[in-house]
């Protein structure tokens, strides 16, 4: 009687027994990010408490205390940032039988740019469907091999992105969503609405590209949301337009997909192959197979730089690490046409004017031709700032020659946001080809002066308000570093202003600019 009752027990439902969700839990995520798996170890004590662990999708979460209250899972997790802090995860479940929905909250990584305030509404949270496989915990999740320090690699040198490279990007507005179908849309506006024209040429699938597994042969595959990359390369090839794809030197990506770790030179190759010309090798879980220093880092983003450039196919190298470790001394040296300077931009005033007015000063040094820094993609048309604070940023971003990639629904954009995206004066001084990076001349509480040198010996000017109402800002010539009479050009009136000596001022809007050229 004892044994039968003991193996009826194993076999029984839950339910019989009030409950207890021991054991693993399998399954992927029925939302956004397809192609995502997930398992959950639960481990419940007699008295109720549940440990365990989350494996993947983006690093292994170790569960510190969890409840069951009426089918309802709540598991509080730990999990290590990208730069070895612990950071605070809470998982919800609904426990149905041996059937479990799992939400996990999305977290954006790289450490936040931005200030306080008003926050761009939180991404939605990823959802897992599990089912319960066994109902015996599996043990401790399995030790991490040991971090490798790597020597500082010796230079890859390439001669691409001779001025900021400019395009459109996914991850701003889409995240998870972005598909095959939606690139090509994307593309068809970019063409229609005058973009491409007016310099945007680069469509770039940011992360969750990627599918489950390699074949067989260890090639990288895509997910069912991209059918055939190689088609979809021909067919924005056919728009004059250029493919660019998203990867990690990590073993997963930031949104848990395979990354290149150990497939680098084989993944440069498929994206020749498929017609790929740009790449940004975002660093995530890389930090949890390298040790964090400056030639480990350098020589783990060089392995794809000369892969990228042994594959034959010109592709622009993006390295994305938040600006970690003093990227400007070693991002050329890697084969880097660009690389971040901070952390993820958010669509609100704060993100964004600390990110462009704060955390650039000092860096101006590492911009020049091919190589340039980047305070990351553009919100422009996101729809949580003013279209003036939008005028503030493709201002800032022009004057710090500064990538341009839009990260907006281009399909929909309005005739505002078109205007402020394709402003031709102020994309000539993006793209101006002397490639020098502006710079702060003048502060004075929150009224900023910046300038940015050109070829043809004139200056673009911001006179940036960062303050709460409208106020005069003055820029000196002197503190341009000329002097006498020089003709102004208003770059977002499109009006000459005749011949100015000494200083220029003007009214400024609360976080507002007023940009102007200022002739030889
Ligand atoms: C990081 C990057 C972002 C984006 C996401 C994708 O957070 O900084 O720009 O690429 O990863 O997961």
């Amino acid at each position: 009687m004892r044994w039968l009752y003991f193996a009826a027990s194993a076999l029984l439902p839950l339910a019989a027994h009030a409950q207890n969700v021991t054991g693993k839990w399998t399954g992927s995520a029925s939302r956004y990010d397809n192609g995502i798996e997930i398992t959950v170890a639960l481990e419940q004590a007699a008295g109720g408490s549940i440990t365990g662990y989350v494996e993947g999708p983006r690093s292994n979460d170790r569960i510190t205390s969890g409840k069951l209250e009426n089918g309802k899972l709540t598991l509080e997790a730990e999990r290590a940032g990208r730069g070895g802090q612990m950071m605070h995860v809470t998982y919800t479940a609904e426990i149905s039988g041996t059937k479990m929905t799992l939400t996990m909250p999305q977290m954006t990584f790289g450490g936040r740019a931005g200030g306080r305030g008003q926050q761009a509404p939180p991404r939605p949270p990823q959802v897992f469907e599990l089912s319960r496989v066994s109902s015996k915990f599996p043990g401790p999740p399995p030790e991490p091999a040991p971090r490798v320090s790597l020597p500082m690699p010796e230079p890859v040198r390439t001669e691409l992105a001779r001025t900021p490279p400019m395009g459109w990007n996914s991850w701003n507005k889409f995240a998870g969503q972005v598909t095959d179908a939606m690139v090509r849309e994307m593309a068809d506006a970019i063409v229609s609405s005058g973009m491409r024209d007016a310099g945007y040429i680069y469509v770039n699938i940011d992360d969750t590209w990627e599918g489950a597994h390699r074949d067989s042969h260890g090639n990288i595959t895509t997910n069912n949301k991209f059918p055939d990359m190689k088609k979809l390369a021909d067919y924005i090839h056919s728009k004059g337009l250029k493919l660019g794809i998203y990867s990690s030197p990590g073993p997963k990506t930031c949104a848990g997909y395979l990354g290149s770790y150990q497939h680098e030179e084989q993944d440069a190759k498929t994206y020749a192959a498929w017609g790929i010309d740009y790449l940004k090798y975002d660093w995530c879980s890389a930090a949890q197979v390298y040790e964090n220093n400056q030639a480990t880092m350098a020589a783990a983003y060089a392995k794809m730089g000369l892969a990228l450039l042994r594959s034959g196919r010109p592709i622009v190298y993006s390295l994305c690490q938040y600006g970690n470790l003093d990227v400007g001394e070693w991002g050329e040296r890697v084969g880097g046409n660009l690389w971040r300077t901070t952390g993820d931009i958010r669509d609100d005033w704060q993100s964004m004017s600390h990110i462009g007015f704060d955390l650039q000063p000092g860096r101006e040094k590492y911009a020049y031709p091919g190589h340039w820094n980047d305070p990351d993609m553009l919100e422009i048309g996101n729809g949580h700032m003013t279209d003036t604070e939008y005028q503030t940023h493709m201002t800032l971003w022009c004057i710090l020659a500064a990538p341009l990639l839009a990260g907006n629904d281009i399909r929909s954009m309005s005739p505002s946001i078109a205007a402020i995206l394709m402003n031709k004066e102020l994309i000539a001084v993006d793209q101006d080809r002397l490639g020098r990076q502006g710079v702060r001349v003048a502060k004075d509480g929150d009224l900023e002066v910046w300038a940015k040198p050109l070829a043809d010996g004139a200056y673009a000017v911001g006179l940036f308000n960062r303050g709460p109402a409208a106020a005069r800002v003055t820029a000196k010539w002197s503190d341009i570093g000329i002097s006498g009479s020089h003709p102004v050009r208003d770059l977002w009136k499109h009006e000459d202003l005749g011949s100015i000596a000494g200083s220029y001022s003007a009214e400024v809007p609360s976080h507002g600019v007023v940009a102007i050229k200022v002739a030889q």
